[in-house]
Order: C-alpha cells, then structure tokens, then sequence
C-alpha cells in the first residue's frame, strides 16, 4: 500500500542519491523507514547478541536484544548456546525481568509456565485440572533463533534459516575479526557489565561513523587535544586509512607507529605481551597489517561496532590499548540504545587490563571525553531528519568527498584505501542498507559487487 510506495520511492532516491554522493537526510528518523529496516534488515542477518565469556558456565544467562525483541542468550544444561524471544507461549508476558543470571529454568510472571534454559516447555501450574497432563515441550517451548554462531567468542544469531555460515557471511571481515580477536589461543573476555544508555540519535548515525568517519576527529573530539589527553588529535585523520570488505563492514586503520611513536607497533601492546601473541594463523598481510596500520575502528552491519585504540588511563601517562565494541541498539525511530562494552585478552595481567579498562571508559565510557562529543552530533542529525523544513525542500546530506585511488598493490581481501578521505566505506554502508531496504521480500544475497560499487566510482 502506502507503505510501500513511500519505500520504493525512497529506496529510488536513495539509490539516484548514492550515484551523486547524496542521501536523502530523512532515512536518520522516520517511522516507515524505521519499520521496514526492523523488518528487512533486523530479521534476515547475523546479529551480535553476546560474547562467551559473558556465559561460561552452565546455566549461564545474559538478556540482551535481537532489533526491537528482547532475547535470553542461555548456555543450556548441555552447554549449547540458545538465543530465546523472552515472551511466553500462553498469553505473551515477558519471562526473564534479570540482565545475567544462572538458571536451569524460567518461570513466567503471569500464570506460571516454566520453560528450561534450552526453551523447552517444562510445566505448568495445576498442570492436571488445567490441561489434562503436559504440552508438548518443543510445540509450547520458547521461540529460539534457528541460527547461532561463535567467532572469536563473538555470538551471533540469525532468525532466517537462510543465511549463509557467520564466516561465508562476513566474508573479508572474519579475516579481519581473525587479525583483531584473534591473537592468543585464550581468546578475549567481556571486563565488566556492558554499559547501555539512551541517546537521541538514529542507530545508523553510530555504526557509519565507526565504519569510515576519521574526518570529524579533529573538530569533533578537538577538546581530546586542547586539554592534552590526546595531544596528536588533529592528526589523527591524516594518518588514517580504509579497509573495507564490501557489504557496508568497514574498518579504518591508523598509522600509529607514526601518529604516537614507533614503539606503538600492534596498536601499543607492550612488546612483553606482543610477543605472547600467536600469530601462526595469519597471513603476512594481517601481520604487516596490525604491525604498521592496525584496525582501530570498524563497523560490521547493521548495529557491531569495534574500537581498538591506545590512550593514557590517566592524563599524561603512557597510553595502552583498550578494546571495545559497540552495539547501536535501534529503539525508535532515531533513538538508539548504545550498548558499550570493553574486552581484553584474558591472558594479560589484571594490573593491566584495570589500565585498559580505564583508558577506554575514559574515553569511550557513556561520560567519556570522545563518546559525548559523537553522541552530541549525531542527535542533530536525527533532529535535521524530522525538521518540516528539509521535508519539504527534499534535503540531501553531502557524501562528495574526492575519492583517493585504491591500492592496486594490496594483498589482502577487500579494498585497502591508503587515505580515508573520499568517504567510500560510508558509500558501502548506505549501498548495502539500501540493497537490504528495497529488497522487500527475496531471500539473502550477499557479496554483490553492487554494495561496493563506490569503490570504484
Ligand atoms: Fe505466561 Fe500465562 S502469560 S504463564
Ligand atoms: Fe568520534
């Protein structure tokens, strides 16, 4: 109906737009828009719900979200990881009220149907009077996702049964997540609670800036250099440049040997803890690539961002490195919830991983110094989506930056682009949403050449 039309001719001048470096400005707040990206892109791909070491043991739960759904990411009595609609079967109450917990079963609030941590139906009050014996477990159980996988303790699940694996998926990005995450056999863990608050912009406002935006560094965060925190803030895009895998999974990559010092070989791990690195598993392209030009920010799609950056956990001191993702939680239409949270590779000595750990919410935490500069620019955007004004004129945001040349020369999977100025990751990330938005109803493609068709342009 309506709906659709308004989409279609949406998606029109989206695409038109794209073709030109524009972008219709309403895409960052409108309830159709909003809707349909619930519906299209929410539903069809893999999604970041958790990490392991979130729920190590039997029993282990976390609540977390699946776009609007509110999931149960159980580790069952058998040590499978199920991704469970926290809505009961009877009459739809929300079942788990804790953010983690340990339980063999979930009582729900209302009448008191109990389900077991892997979803089965396991009873029911006066079971006998009321139903005549039990239901069928599976029938009555817990709706769960068809699909769960791990990469690097990364949990993602999928409610199409039509995805490909996690690794097929993401593609010159699971390289990507091997060369971050993937360094010690011990693997990394989740550093406290996640932390999660609400901010007044649209999801997508985060995840294209992590995906490309080094530009908006050196005004944006300009407060980060003044005070001295980060004295080399304005150079920062200068010695930044673009990995980007297609399909709108991006990161951006910093010269950090030569923005802070040449000691800073591996984004600045101590060369003591460098060396316990086991790089056997990656290519000479990924180790050249984490020596010299380490991702430090990334986007995978829709709502995984990735942080990786040293910074001093007091003023003045020596920076270190801290890790942290980010999950841009939509909520409403321009309204996100933004999930932050820190890991560190479980073999380094807590004495350190307290100094990462407070570097990074010093920077990044929900009061950080470079968090609340992003936040508060990207609500004005949300608030430039909605303005009658630019309704009615047909506004379009400006994606022209003069795009560098790809390097011919690079090895790796993907586009490797030496500067990140020309804007093409944030160019993937809009072909990929517009791919997935007029793509109302066929099952999942992926890989086309058609979401990395600006790399080109
Ligand atoms: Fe859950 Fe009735 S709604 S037991
Ligand atoms: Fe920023």
């Amino acid at each position: 109906g309506d709906r659709d039309a308004f989409l279609d001719n949406l998606c029109q001048r989206v695409e038109a737009g794209m073709d030109q470096g524009l972008l219709p400005v309403e895409v960052f707040r409108d309830d159709t828009v909003f809707r349909a990206e619930m519906e299209r892109i929410f539903t069809r791909n893999w999604i970041f719900v958790a990490h392991t070491s979130e729920i190590p043991n039997k029993g282990d739960f976390v609540l977390r979200r699946l776009g609007l759904d509110k999931v149960i990411i159980t580790r069952d009595n058998s040590g499978e990881i199920n991704v469970l609609l926290n809505h009961c079967r009877h009459r739809g109450s929300e079942i788990c009220h804790h953010d983690k917990g340990n339980a063999s079963t979930f009582k729900c609030p209302y009448h008191g149907w109990v389900y077991r941590n892997n979803g089965d139906w396991a009873g029911a009050p006066h079971l006998d009077d009321a139903y005549g014996g039990p239901l069928d477990k599976k029938e009555w159980g817990l709706l769960r996702t068809p699909r769960v996988e791990v990469l690097h303790g990364f949990i993602f699940t999928s409610l199409s049964d039509n995805v490909p694996p996690l690794r097929e998926y993401l593609g010159g990005a699971a390289w990507m997540f091997d060369a971050i995450f993937g360094l010690h056999p011990d693997g990394m863990r989740v550093l406290k609670e996640p932390e999660r608050f609400i901010v007044k912009a649209d999801w997508k406002s985060g995840a294209e800036n992590f995906s490309g935006d080094a530009y908006h560094v050196s005004t944006a965060h300009l407060s980060a250099s003044l005070s001295n925190f980060i004295p080399a803030v304005n150079e920062v895009s200068s010695v930044a440049c673009a990995y980007d895998f297609g399909n709108g999974n991006s990161f951006i990559g910093h010269d950090l040997p030569k923005l802070i010092h040449p000691m800073f070989e591996m984004w600045g791990y101590p060369p003591e803890f460098r060396e316990q690195f086991d790089l056997s598993g990656l290519d000479e392209t990924q180790i050249e690539m984490i020596t010299n030009k380490p991702p430090t920010i990334g986007t995978i799609f829709p709502n995984f961002s990735y942080l990786r950056f040293p910074q001093p956990a007091v003023p003045g001191e020596m920076p270190v490195p801290f890790t942290s993702i980010r999950v841009w939680q939509p909520v409403a239409p321009g309204v996100m919830e933004l999930w932050n949270y820190e890991l560190e590779y479980a073999f380094l000595p807590d004495e350190f991983i307290e100094k990462c750990y407070l570097a990074g919410q010093f920077g990044f935490g929900s009061g950080g110094i470079f968090e609340q500069d992003d936040t508060a620019v990207w609500e004005g955007i949300a608030k430039a989506a909605s303005s009658p004004w630019n309704r009615a004129k047909g506004t379009q945001l400006h994606y022209q930056q003069k795009r560098e040349p790809i390097d011919e020369t690079w090895k790796g999977p993907g586009n490797f682009h030496p500067s990140v100025y020309g804007e093409s990751s944030q160019e993937a990330f809009w072909r990929r949403w517009l791919k997935e938005m007029a793509d109302g109803k066929a099952e999942r493609i992926i890989r086309d050449d058609a979401c990395n068709k600006g790399a080109q342009r």
